[in-house]
Protein backbone atom coordinates (compact mmCIF):
# COMPACT_ATOMS: atom_id res chain seq x y z
CA UNK A 1 0.00 0.00 0.00
CA UNK A 2 1.57 3.21 -0.96
CA UNK A 3 1.01 6.51 0.99
CA UNK A 4 2.37 10.15 1.38
CA UNK A 5 3.76 11.22 4.39
CA UNK A 6 3.42 15.60 4.30
CA UNK A 7 5.42 17.43 6.75
CA UNK A 8 3.17 20.48 7.23
CA UNK A 9 2.62 24.17 8.09
CA UNK A 10 4.56 25.65 4.88
CA UNK A 11 3.64 28.06 3.30
CA UNK A 12 3.48 27.44 -0.52
CA UNK A 13 6.31 30.12 -2.56
CA UNK A 14 7.23 29.84 -6.28
CA UNK A 15 5.99 28.97 -9.68
CA UNK A 16 4.09 25.78 -10.95
CA UNK A 17 3.00 25.33 -14.45
CA UNK A 18 -0.31 23.46 -15.00
CA UNK A 19 -0.38 20.38 -17.21
CA UNK A 20 -2.41 19.59 -19.94
CA UNK A 21 -6.71 18.57 -18.58
CA UNK A 22 -7.29 15.13 -17.97
CA UNK A 23 -11.31 15.42 -18.83
CA UNK A 24 -10.10 16.75 -21.89
CA UNK A 25 -7.56 14.39 -22.32
CA UNK A 26 -9.62 10.90 -21.77
CA UNK A 27 -12.41 11.91 -24.29
CA UNK A 28 -9.69 13.12 -26.73
CA UNK A 29 -7.97 9.91 -26.72
CA UNK A 30 -11.44 7.99 -27.40
CA UNK A 31 -12.66 10.20 -30.44
CA UNK A 32 -8.78 9.27 -31.90
CA UNK A 33 -10.77 5.95 -33.25
CA UNK A 34 -12.82 8.15 -35.46
CA UNK A 35 -10.18 9.32 -37.25
CA UNK A 36 -8.96 7.01 -40.19
CA UNK A 37 -5.18 8.38 -40.34
CA UNK A 38 -2.34 9.46 -38.15
CA UNK A 39 -2.59 12.32 -35.50
CA UNK A 40 -0.75 13.78 -32.95
CA UNK A 41 -1.59 14.79 -29.57
CA UNK A 42 0.49 17.26 -27.54
CA UNK A 43 0.18 18.11 -23.94
CA UNK A 44 -0.98 15.13 -22.57
CA UNK A 45 -1.16 14.50 -18.55
CA UNK A 46 1.30 11.06 -17.68
CA UNK A 47 -1.88 10.21 -15.64
CA UNK A 48 -3.12 6.81 -15.09
CA UNK A 49 -6.56 7.73 -16.46
CA UNK A 50 -4.23 8.33 -19.81
CA UNK A 51 -2.38 4.78 -19.56
CA UNK A 52 -6.32 3.25 -18.84
CA UNK A 53 -7.37 4.73 -22.11
CA UNK A 54 -3.78 3.67 -23.69
CA UNK A 55 -4.64 -0.26 -23.02
CA UNK A 56 -7.86 0.40 -24.65
CA UNK A 57 -7.01 1.81 -27.63
CA UNK A 58 -4.28 -1.08 -27.90
CA UNK A 59 -6.46 -3.69 -27.44
CA UNK A 60 -8.80 -1.96 -30.39
CA UNK A 61 -5.49 -2.35 -32.46
CA UNK A 62 -4.71 1.39 -32.62
CA UNK A 63 -0.82 1.99 -33.36
CA UNK A 64 0.27 4.20 -30.50
CA UNK A 65 3.75 5.84 -30.62
CA UNK A 66 4.69 7.52 -27.47
CA UNK A 67 6.80 10.32 -28.63
CA UNK A 68 7.52 11.46 -24.82
CA UNK A 69 5.62 11.49 -21.77
CA UNK A 70 3.43 14.31 -22.66
CA UNK A 71 3.24 13.63 -26.43
CA UNK A 72 1.79 10.63 -28.46
CA UNK A 73 0.66 9.96 -32.34
CA UNK A 74 -2.10 7.97 -32.94
CA UNK A 75 -2.99 5.72 -35.87
CA UNK A 76 -6.45 4.03 -35.62
CA UNK A 77 -6.76 3.34 -39.36
CA UNK A 78 -6.70 -0.57 -38.52
CA UNK A 79 -8.71 -0.87 -35.39
CA UNK A 80 -11.51 -3.42 -34.83
CA UNK A 81 -14.80 -3.30 -33.96
CA UNK A 82 -14.25 -5.43 -30.77
CA UNK A 83 -15.70 -5.82 -27.52
CA UNK A 84 -13.72 -4.06 -24.55
CA UNK A 85 -14.13 -5.94 -21.24
CA UNK A 86 -15.37 -4.61 -18.43
CA UNK A 87 -12.15 -5.35 -16.61
CA UNK A 88 -10.60 -2.54 -18.56
CA UNK A 89 -13.39 0.00 -18.30
CA UNK A 90 -14.42 -0.31 -14.43
CA UNK A 91 -10.94 1.16 -14.20
CA UNK A 92 -12.08 4.73 -14.84
CA UNK A 93 -15.25 6.64 -15.62
CA UNK A 94 -14.07 7.99 -19.33
CA UNK A 95 -14.25 4.56 -21.10
CA UNK A 96 -17.46 5.52 -21.71
CA UNK A 97 -16.43 8.10 -24.55
CA UNK A 98 -15.84 4.41 -26.46
CA UNK A 99 -19.18 3.56 -26.80
CA UNK A 100 -20.04 6.96 -28.57
CA UNK A 101 -16.73 7.13 -30.62
CA UNK A 102 -17.39 2.99 -31.30
CA UNK A 103 -20.53 3.76 -32.43
CA UNK A 104 -20.05 6.47 -34.92
CA UNK A 105 -17.43 4.45 -36.09
CA UNK A 106 -18.87 0.97 -36.50
CA UNK A 107 -22.50 1.55 -35.84
CA UNK A 108 -22.25 -1.13 -33.01
CA UNK A 109 -20.40 -0.84 -29.81
CA UNK A 110 -20.17 -3.36 -27.29
CA UNK A 111 -18.02 -1.65 -24.11
CA UNK A 112 -18.02 -3.17 -20.40
CA UNK A 113 -20.12 -0.25 -17.33
CA UNK A 114 -17.97 2.83 -16.66
CA UNK A 115 -15.81 3.09 -13.21
CA UNK A 116 -14.52 6.26 -11.82
CA UNK A 117 -15.54 8.14 -8.12
CA UNK A 118 -17.75 7.31 -6.27
CA UNK A 119 -20.55 10.18 -5.53
CA UNK A 120 -23.65 8.50 -5.11
CA UNK A 121 -25.61 7.03 -7.40
CA UNK A 122 -24.50 8.42 -11.56
CA UNK A 123 -26.79 7.46 -14.13
CA UNK A 124 -26.02 7.10 -18.01
CA UNK A 125 -29.48 7.68 -19.41
CA UNK A 126 -28.77 11.02 -20.89
CA UNK A 127 -25.99 8.89 -22.79
CA UNK A 128 -28.66 6.10 -23.97
CA UNK A 129 -31.24 8.83 -24.81
CA UNK A 130 -28.12 10.20 -26.89
CA UNK A 131 -27.39 7.02 -28.81
CA UNK A 132 -31.08 6.03 -29.13
CA UNK A 133 -31.61 9.16 -31.14
CA UNK A 134 -29.29 8.47 -33.29
CA UNK A 135 -31.04 5.30 -34.13
CA UNK A 136 -29.01 3.23 -32.31
CA UNK A 137 -30.84 0.20 -30.08
CA UNK A 138 -28.75 0.10 -26.68
CA UNK A 139 -29.19 -3.06 -24.09
CA UNK A 140 -27.39 -3.00 -20.71
CA UNK A 141 -27.20 -6.80 -19.64
CA UNK A 142 -24.67 -7.83 -16.93
CA UNK A 143 -21.40 -5.54 -17.18
CA UNK A 144 -22.32 -4.64 -20.67
CA UNK A 145 -23.66 -1.84 -22.75
CA UNK A 146 -24.30 -3.29 -25.95
CA UNK A 147 -25.74 -0.22 -28.63
CA UNK A 148 -26.35 -1.29 -32.28
CA UNK A 149 -27.62 0.95 -35.32
CA UNK A 150 -28.12 -2.23 -37.81
CA UNK A 151 -30.26 0.49 -40.00
CA UNK A 152 -27.32 2.92 -39.74
CA UNK A 153 -27.28 6.47 -37.76
CA UNK A 154 -29.16 9.83 -38.28
CA UNK A 155 -28.74 13.28 -37.82
CA UNK A 156 -31.59 13.89 -34.78
CA UNK A 157 -32.20 16.61 -32.23
CA UNK A 158 -30.90 15.44 -28.68
CA UNK A 159 -32.52 17.31 -25.71
CA UNK A 160 -30.58 16.56 -22.88
CA UNK A 161 -32.68 16.62 -19.31
CA UNK A 162 -29.46 17.45 -17.46
CA UNK A 163 -26.79 19.12 -18.08
CA UNK A 164 -24.00 16.61 -18.90
CA UNK A 165 -20.56 16.50 -19.22
CA UNK A 166 -20.21 13.09 -20.26
CA UNK A 167 -23.77 12.86 -21.99
CA UNK A 168 -22.21 15.92 -24.15
CA UNK A 169 -19.52 14.57 -24.94
CA UNK A 170 -20.57 10.92 -26.12
CA UNK A 171 -23.65 13.05 -28.31
CA UNK A 172 -20.78 14.52 -29.82
CA UNK A 173 -18.52 11.56 -30.57
CA UNK A 174 -21.83 9.20 -31.96
CA UNK A 175 -22.79 12.00 -34.10
CA UNK A 176 -19.67 13.17 -35.80
CA UNK A 177 -19.49 10.39 -39.20
CA UNK A 178 -23.43 10.27 -39.04
CA UNK A 179 -25.32 11.40 -42.32
CA UNK A 180 -27.17 14.72 -41.37
CA UNK A 181 -27.44 17.24 -39.01
CA UNK A 182 -27.37 16.29 -35.24
CA UNK A 183 -28.43 19.41 -32.74
CA UNK A 184 -27.52 18.71 -28.60
CA UNK A 185 -29.74 20.93 -26.68
CA UNK A 186 -29.12 21.95 -22.69
CA UNK A 187 -25.62 20.66 -23.57
CA UNK A 188 -22.55 21.36 -21.36
CA UNK A 189 -20.02 24.36 -21.63
CA UNK A 190 -16.88 23.21 -19.63
CA UNK A 191 -13.68 24.29 -21.12
CA UNK A 192 -12.77 20.25 -21.82
CA UNK A 193 -16.21 20.64 -24.70
CA UNK A 194 -14.69 23.06 -26.69
CA UNK A 195 -11.21 21.52 -26.50
CA UNK A 196 -12.87 18.03 -28.28
CA UNK A 197 -14.41 19.70 -30.41
CA UNK A 198 -11.50 21.91 -31.14
CA UNK A 199 -10.10 18.46 -31.80
CA UNK A 200 -12.45 16.71 -33.67
CA UNK A 201 -12.62 19.89 -36.36
CA UNK A 202 -8.97 19.92 -36.44
CA UNK A 203 -9.33 15.91 -37.66
CA UNK A 204 -11.90 17.44 -40.32
CA UNK A 205 -15.34 17.22 -38.28
CA UNK A 206 -17.94 19.64 -38.30
CA UNK A 207 -19.00 20.98 -34.94
CA UNK A 208 -20.48 24.45 -33.91
CA UNK A 209 -21.63 26.31 -30.82
CA UNK A 210 -19.17 23.79 -28.53
CA UNK A 211 -19.56 26.32 -24.95
CA UNK A 212 -22.70 27.17 -25.75
CA UNK A 213 -25.34 24.97 -24.71
CA UNK A 214 -26.64 24.53 -28.32
CA UNK A 215 -24.35 22.50 -30.34
CA UNK A 216 -24.49 20.92 -33.85
CA UNK A 217 -22.59 18.43 -35.63
CA UNK A 218 -23.31 18.17 -39.05
CA UNK A 219 -21.90 14.20 -40.18
CA UNK A 220 -18.83 14.15 -42.66
CA UNK A 221 -17.90 10.93 -44.45
CA UNK A 222 -14.46 10.87 -42.99
CA UNK A 223 -11.87 12.39 -40.88
CA UNK A 224 -8.60 12.35 -41.87
CA UNK A 225 -6.41 13.49 -39.33
CA UNK A 226 -2.77 14.00 -40.02
CA UNK A 227 -2.77 16.93 -37.78
CA UNK A 228 -1.20 18.16 -34.32
CA UNK A 229 -3.13 18.99 -31.54
CA UNK A 230 -1.91 20.10 -28.39
CA UNK A 231 -4.34 19.87 -25.05
CA UNK A 232 -5.79 22.72 -22.88
CA UNK A 233 -4.59 23.39 -19.82
CA UNK A 234 -6.52 21.68 -16.76
CA UNK A 235 -8.63 24.34 -14.91
CA UNK A 236 -9.13 21.76 -12.48
CA UNK A 237 -5.66 21.59 -11.71
CA UNK A 238 -4.69 25.51 -11.60
CA UNK A 239 -7.81 25.47 -9.19
CA UNK A 240 -6.01 22.91 -6.77
CA UNK A 241 -2.51 24.87 -7.13
CA UNK A 242 -4.75 28.13 -6.13
CA UNK A 243 -6.55 26.74 -3.55
CA UNK A 244 -3.41 25.50 -1.99
CA UNK A 245 -1.57 28.54 -2.16
CA UNK A 246 -4.34 30.63 -0.30
CA UNK A 247 -5.10 27.84 1.97
CA UNK A 248 -0.98 27.90 3.46
CA UNK A 249 -0.88 31.91 3.26
CA UNK A 250 1.55 31.34 0.57
CA UNK A 251 2.83 33.55 -2.57
CA UNK A 252 2.37 31.28 -6.26
CA UNK A 253 2.49 32.06 -9.39
CA UNK A 254 0.34 29.40 -11.59
CA UNK A 255 1.41 29.23 -15.13
CA UNK A 256 0.39 27.86 -18.68
CA UNK A 257 -3.14 28.27 -17.62
CA UNK A 258 -6.05 30.02 -18.92
CA UNK A 259 -7.24 32.36 -16.18
CA UNK A 260 -10.71 32.80 -18.08
CA UNK A 261 -11.71 29.50 -17.33
CA UNK A 262 -10.43 30.21 -13.81
CA UNK A 263 -12.94 33.35 -12.97
CA UNK A 264 -15.42 30.88 -10.61
CA UNK A 265 -12.84 30.04 -8.32
CA UNK A 266 -10.92 33.63 -8.84
CA UNK A 267 -13.89 35.29 -7.99
CA UNK A 268 -14.70 33.71 -4.52
CA UNK A 269 -10.87 33.67 -3.47
CA UNK A 270 -11.38 37.91 -3.80
CA UNK A 271 -14.41 37.41 -1.95
CA UNK A 272 -12.45 35.47 0.65
CA UNK A 273 -9.93 38.34 1.11
CA UNK A 274 -7.01 36.30 -1.13
CA UNK A 275 -5.05 38.21 -3.48
CA UNK A 276 -5.35 37.15 -6.68
CA UNK A 277 -4.17 38.48 -9.93
CA UNK A 278 -3.96 37.59 -13.97
CA UNK A 279 -0.38 38.21 -16.03
CA UNK A 280 0.54 37.70 -19.45
CA UNK A 281 -2.67 38.10 -21.32
CA UNK A 282 -4.42 35.61 -18.91
CA UNK A 283 -1.95 32.81 -19.26
CA UNK A 284 -0.29 33.20 -15.70
CA UNK A 285 -2.25 33.69 -12.40
CA UNK A 286 -0.41 35.22 -8.92
CA UNK A 287 -2.11 33.78 -5.99
CA UNK A 288 -0.74 35.31 -2.37
CA UNK A 289 -1.95 36.04 1.43
CA UNK A 290 -0.54 36.29 4.29
CA UNK A 291 -3.50 35.82 6.40
CA UNK A 292 -6.75 33.88 7.35
CA UNK A 293 -9.32 33.61 4.01
CA UNK A 294 -12.88 34.99 5.37
CA UNK A 295 -16.10 33.14 5.59
CA UNK A 296 -17.81 32.54 1.96
CA UNK A 297 -20.49 31.06 0.42
CA UNK A 298 -20.29 28.75 -2.13
CA UNK A 299 -22.56 26.28 -4.25
CA UNK A 300 -21.07 24.04 -7.48
CA UNK A 301 -22.93 24.42 -10.90
CA UNK A 302 -22.06 23.33 -14.40
CA UNK A 303 -19.79 25.57 -16.05
CA UNK A 304 -19.23 28.89 -15.42
CA UNK A 305 -20.27 28.13 -11.68
CA UNK A 306 -18.01 27.20 -9.37
CA UNK A 307 -16.78 23.59 -10.77
CA UNK A 308 -17.81 20.66 -7.96
CA UNK A 309 -13.94 19.11 -8.99
CA UNK A 310 -13.00 22.23 -6.32
CA UNK A 311 -15.60 21.10 -3.95
CA UNK A 312 -13.22 19.35 -1.81
CA UNK A 313 -10.03 21.45 -1.82
CA UNK A 314 -12.34 24.64 -1.08
CA UNK A 315 -13.88 22.59 1.58
CA UNK A 316 -9.99 22.69 3.32
CA UNK A 317 -9.57 26.31 2.55
CA UNK A 318 -13.14 27.46 4.36
CA UNK A 319 -12.11 25.41 7.22
CA UNK A 320 -9.51 27.46 7.98
CA UNK A 321 -11.46 31.05 7.02
CA UNK A 322 -12.41 33.03 9.94
CA UNK A 323 -16.08 32.33 10.00
CA UNK A 324 -18.72 30.30 8.97
CA UNK A 325 -19.49 28.77 5.18
CA UNK A 326 -22.14 27.05 3.58
CA UNK A 327 -20.68 24.56 0.69
CA UNK A 328 -23.39 23.13 -1.31
CA UNK A 329 -23.14 20.52 -3.70
CA UNK A 330 -25.34 21.00 -6.91
CA UNK A 331 -23.79 18.59 -9.19
CA UNK A 332 -23.78 15.14 -7.20
CA UNK A 333 -25.69 13.23 -4.73
CA UNK A 334 -23.39 12.83 -2.38
CA UNK A 335 -19.81 14.16 -2.43
CA UNK A 336 -19.08 14.80 0.84
CA UNK A 337 -17.35 11.34 1.97
CA UNK A 338 -14.09 13.33 2.16
CA UNK A 339 -15.23 15.39 5.57
CA UNK A 340 -14.77 12.52 7.88
CA UNK A 341 -11.73 12.74 7.19
CA UNK A 342 -11.02 16.26 7.28
CA UNK A 343 -12.77 16.09 11.00
CA UNK A 344 -9.37 13.79 11.69
CA UNK A 345 -7.77 16.78 11.26
CA UNK A 346 -9.53 19.13 13.26
CA UNK A 347 -12.07 20.72 10.97
CA UNK A 348 -15.11 21.52 11.91
CA UNK A 349 -17.86 20.33 8.97
CA UNK A 350 -21.25 19.56 10.05
CA UNK A 351 -23.05 17.88 6.80
CA UNK A 352 -26.91 18.10 6.01
CA UNK A 353 -28.57 16.75 3.02
CA UNK A 354 -26.24 18.21 0.11
CA UNK A 355 -24.73 21.31 2.61
CA UNK A 356 -21.86 21.34 4.21
CA UNK A 357 -21.47 24.30 7.26
CA UNK A 358 -18.22 24.80 8.03
CA UNK A 359 -16.77 26.61 11.06
CA UNK A 360 -13.65 27.82 10.85
CA UNK A 361 -10.67 26.62 12.86
CA UNK A 362 -7.16 28.65 13.33
CA UNK A 363 -5.14 25.65 12.54
CA UNK A 364 -5.59 21.75 11.19
CA UNK A 365 -3.41 19.45 13.33
CA UNK A 366 -1.99 16.37 11.43
CA UNK A 367 -3.27 12.94 11.08
CA UNK A 368 -3.94 9.61 8.85
CA UNK A 369 -5.82 10.11 6.74
CA UNK A 370 -7.23 8.20 3.07
CA UNK A 371 -8.39 10.17 -0.09
CA UNK A 372 -11.89 8.93 -0.54
CA UNK A 373 -11.45 10.06 -4.36
CA UNK A 374 -9.87 11.73 -7.43
CA UNK A 375 -9.92 15.44 -5.90
CA UNK A 376 -10.70 14.36 -1.92
CA UNK A 377 -7.19 13.23 -2.36
CA UNK A 378 -6.09 16.63 -3.81
CA UNK A 379 -7.91 18.62 -0.56
CA UNK A 380 -6.19 15.85 1.83
CA UNK A 381 -2.80 16.62 0.38
CA UNK A 382 -3.62 20.83 0.77
CA UNK A 383 -4.57 19.98 4.39
CA UNK A 384 -1.97 18.23 5.00
CA UNK A 385 0.88 20.78 3.76
CA UNK A 386 -1.45 23.67 6.28
CA UNK A 387 -1.66 21.41 9.12
CA UNK A 388 0.95 20.65 11.77
CA UNK A 389 2.84 17.98 12.28
CA UNK A 390 2.96 14.87 10.34
CA UNK A 391 0.30 13.41 8.07
CA UNK A 392 -0.32 10.03 6.07
CA UNK A 393 -2.88 9.78 3.10
CA UNK A 394 -3.82 6.69 2.00
CA UNK A 395 -5.15 6.12 -1.32
CA UNK A 396 -2.95 7.93 -3.15
CA UNK A 397 -3.89 6.13 -6.25
CA UNK A 398 -6.80 7.78 -6.59
CA UNK A 399 -5.09 11.33 -6.51
CA UNK A 400 -2.53 9.85 -9.38
CA UNK A 401 -5.24 8.68 -11.39
CA UNK A 402 -5.67 12.57 -12.10
CA UNK A 403 -2.53 14.76 -11.17
CA UNK A 404 0.88 14.24 -12.40
CA UNK A 405 4.00 14.12 -10.34
CA UNK A 406 1.49 16.01 -7.55
CA UNK A 407 4.20 15.28 -4.35
CA UNK A 408 7.22 16.52 -6.96
CA UNK A 409 5.45 19.70 -7.85
CA UNK A 410 4.23 20.53 -4.17
CA UNK A 411 7.72 19.84 -2.87
CA UNK A 412 8.86 22.24 -5.99
CA UNK A 413 7.04 25.42 -4.29
CA UNK A 414 8.36 24.40 -0.87
CA UNK A 415 6.35 21.35 0.66
CA UNK A 416 8.14 18.45 2.46
CA UNK A 417 5.85 15.24 0.64
CA UNK A 418 7.23 11.76 0.55
CA UNK A 419 5.94 9.05 -0.86
CA UNK A 420 6.08 5.33 0.89
CA UNK A 421 5.26 1.63 0.91
CA UNK A 422 3.57 -0.06 3.45
CA UNK A 423 2.91 -3.97 3.90
N1 LIG B 1 -26.41 12.60 -15.00
C1 LIG B 1 -27.62 11.97 -15.21
N2 LIG B 1 -27.73 11.16 -16.31
C2 LIG B 1 -26.72 10.99 -17.19
C3 LIG B 1 -25.48 11.64 -16.96
C4 LIG B 1 -25.36 12.45 -15.85
O1 LIG B 1 -28.57 12.12 -14.43
O2 LIG B 1 -26.89 10.25 -18.15
C5 LIG B 1 -26.26 13.48 -13.82
C6 LIG B 1 -25.17 13.00 -12.87
O3 LIG B 1 -25.67 12.02 -11.97
C7 LIG B 1 -24.76 14.27 -12.17
C8 LIG B 1 -24.94 15.32 -13.28
O4 LIG B 1 -25.79 14.75 -14.26
O5 LIG B 1 -25.66 14.53 -11.14
C9 LIG B 1 -23.67 15.77 -13.97
O6 LIG B 1 -22.88 14.64 -14.35
P1 LIG B 1 -21.94 14.68 -15.62
O7 LIG B 1 -22.45 13.73 -16.61
O8 LIG B 1 -21.73 16.10 -16.03
O9 LIG B 1 -20.58 14.10 -15.00
P2 LIG B 1 -19.58 13.09 -15.68
O10 LIG B 1 -19.54 13.32 -17.14
O11 LIG B 1 -19.84 11.73 -15.17
C10 LIG B 1 -17.54 14.71 -15.63
C11 LIG B 1 -16.15 14.67 -15.08
C12 LIG B 1 -16.21 14.74 -13.57
C13 LIG B 1 -16.95 16.01 -13.16
C14 LIG B 1 -18.31 16.11 -13.85
C15 LIG B 1 -19.04 17.42 -13.59
C16 LIG B 1 -14.97 13.36 -16.69
C17 LIG B 1 -14.30 12.09 -17.04
N3 LIG B 1 -15.53 13.43 -15.49
O12 LIG B 1 -18.22 13.59 -15.08
O13 LIG B 1 -14.87 14.82 -13.15
O14 LIG B 1 -17.16 16.00 -11.77
O15 LIG B 1 -18.15 15.95 -15.26
O16 LIG B 1 -18.27 18.49 -14.03
O17 LIG B 1 -14.97 14.30 -17.47
C18 LIG B 1 -13.05 14.57 -11.70
O18 LIG B 1 -12.32 14.97 -12.62
O19 LIG B 1 -12.65 14.44 -10.52
C19 LIG B 1 -14.45 14.25 -11.98
C20 LIG B 1 -15.20 13.55 -11.16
Amino acid sequence: MEKFIIKGNTPLKGEVSVNGAKNAAVAILPATVLINGKCRIENIPDISDIKRCIDILELLGAKINIINSHEIEFDCTEIKDIEIPWDLTKKFRASYYFIGALLSRFGHANVGFPGGCNFGSRPIDQHIKAFEALGSKVVCEGAMITANADNGLKGNEIYLDVVSVGATINAMLAAVLVPGTTTIENAAKEPHIVDLANFLNTMGANIKGAGTDVIKITGVEELKGGATYSIVPDQIEAGTFMIAAAASRGDVWITNCITKHLDPLSAKLLEMGVNVEEADDGERIHVWTDKRATKANIKTLPYPGFPTDMQPQVAVLLSLAEGTSYLTEGIYDSRFQYTEELRKMGAKIRVEGKTACIEGVEGLRASQVTATDLRAGAAMIIAGICAEGETEIYGIEHVERGYEKIAERFNALGANITRASEE
